[in-house]
């Protein structure tokens, strides 16, 4: 690679590598020089560089185009590792990572002041996880070095869940990428405030909110006393991330919830307003979740089935995937079904009215 390390613009492609040991030692190399590099999780791809160098860390917010408040989750191998990134390794978060770690829980912290303060947007805390792919493990252990990673998308738009869609958003703008196939989960890690005595969601994500209260009842009081609805720690006025305040997984078509086992009907209604026989331009493609029933018989043309996942599970899995892909199938509107609101079925349904809501691409 010619020129500083701080010099990789647009023009030098994308280094592709894959998981044996010689591009895992060069992934590692390249992250320690300061460059950025995609790795695999096993909740989304994420965007590498290392936490200590505030240059990096400003040229990985320039990759993505990622706001200045926005800050990053810091990765680490180890609870040891914790060290580097936290003085104030809270009874709570030692818990929490004793039970979930390594595993997609990122805990919210008090700052080390030796982290830059680009990292945490300022904000005197940190965001701390430990992931649980081996790909991820790896390069963290041979860099030795806590390692700042968003998702590696172009900031907006759908998290990346294989190598492919972070070639697509980045190709050009970071060192390189590793290929490690799809990601396991397909949704973002849950984000929670480990400060105090009990934890508080600031992020839904792929450790459900059940599972918080089923580790340790005794421990999570407040989380245990409003599991759900408008009082519990997802109403409006509830805290959250600084990121779920932006634009999110916007996908370049518009995006339509339909209630469960309405979906068909959904796509019919918006054929019907858009008027029949518009031709390719006016397909509508149609995602519907568990048993697709007697209503999808008879589609016709105009409707294409993009794909049936069995529960919310599956289709936290493939959702990212999906809005990517009808992307490319040269849809007028995608239109999904709704899962239930509850375990994963939480932050499924958060990433869909994020991805609704927000404002299409051109
Ligand atoms: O699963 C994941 O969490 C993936 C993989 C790569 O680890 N990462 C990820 O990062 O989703 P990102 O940057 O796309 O989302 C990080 C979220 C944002 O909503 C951000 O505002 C929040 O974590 N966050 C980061 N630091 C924070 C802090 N100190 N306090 C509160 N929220 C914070
Ligand atoms: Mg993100």
């Amino acid at each position: 690679m010619s020129g500083h390390a701080g010099e990789h613009h647009g023009d030098e492609a994308t280094l592709r590598l894959g998981t044996g040991a010689a591009d895992l030692a060069r992934a590692a190399d390249l992250l320690t020089a300061g460059l950025l590099v995609g790795l695999p999780t096993e909740t989304v791809y994420g965007l590498a560089v290392r936490a200590d160098d505030p240059d990096a860390v400003a040229r990985l917010y320039a990759a993505k185009g990622r706001p200045a408040d926005n800050p990053l989750i810091v990765h680490v191998a180890s609870v040891a590792g914790l060290e580097a990134v936290t003085t104030h390794l809270t009874p709570l978060a030692v818990r929490l990572l004793e039970h979930f770690a390594p595993g997609p829980l990122t805990v919210v912290l008090e700052a080390h002041p030796d982290l830059p303060s680009i990292v945490t947007a300022g904000l005197g805390t940190v965001a701390v996880r430990i992931p649980d792919h081996p790909v991820a493990l790896e390069v963290l252990r041979r860099c030795g070095l806590p390692l700042a990673a968003p998702s590696a998308n172009r900031s907006g738009r759908p998290s990346p869940t294989c190598a492919a869609h972070v070639h697509d958003d980045l190709d050009g703008r970071i060192a390189a990428v590793v290929d490690g196939g799809a990601t396991r989960l397909g949704l973002e890690s849950t984000v929670v405030d480990a400060r105090g005595p009990a934890p508080v969601i600031l992020r839904e994500g792929a450790v459900s909110r059940e599972d918080l209260i089923g580790f340790d009842v005794r421990t999570l009081p407040d989380l245990h006393a409003t599991p759900s609805g408008p009082t519990g720690p997802t109403a409006p006025t509830a805290p959250h991330a600084p990121g779920t305040r932006h634009p999110h997984y916007i996908p370049g078509l518009p995006l339509h919830v339909a209630a469960a086992g309405s979906g068909a009907a959904t796509a019919r209604a918006l054929l019907a307003e858009r008027g029949e026989g518009s031709g390719t331009a006016g397909r509508i493609g149609l995602v519907t979740c568990g048993d697709p029933g007697a209503d999808l018989d008879g589609l016709g043309p105009a409707i294409e089935l993009l794909a049936t996942p069995s529960d919310a599970d599956a289709l936290a899995a493939e959702l990212f995937a999906l809005l990517r892909r009808a992307e490319g199938h040269g849809l007028a509107a995608l239109v999904i079904e709704a899962v239930p609101e509850d375990g994963i079925g939480r932050a499924v349904m958060d990433r869909i009215r994020r991805a609704a809501q927000a404002p299409q691409f051109p």
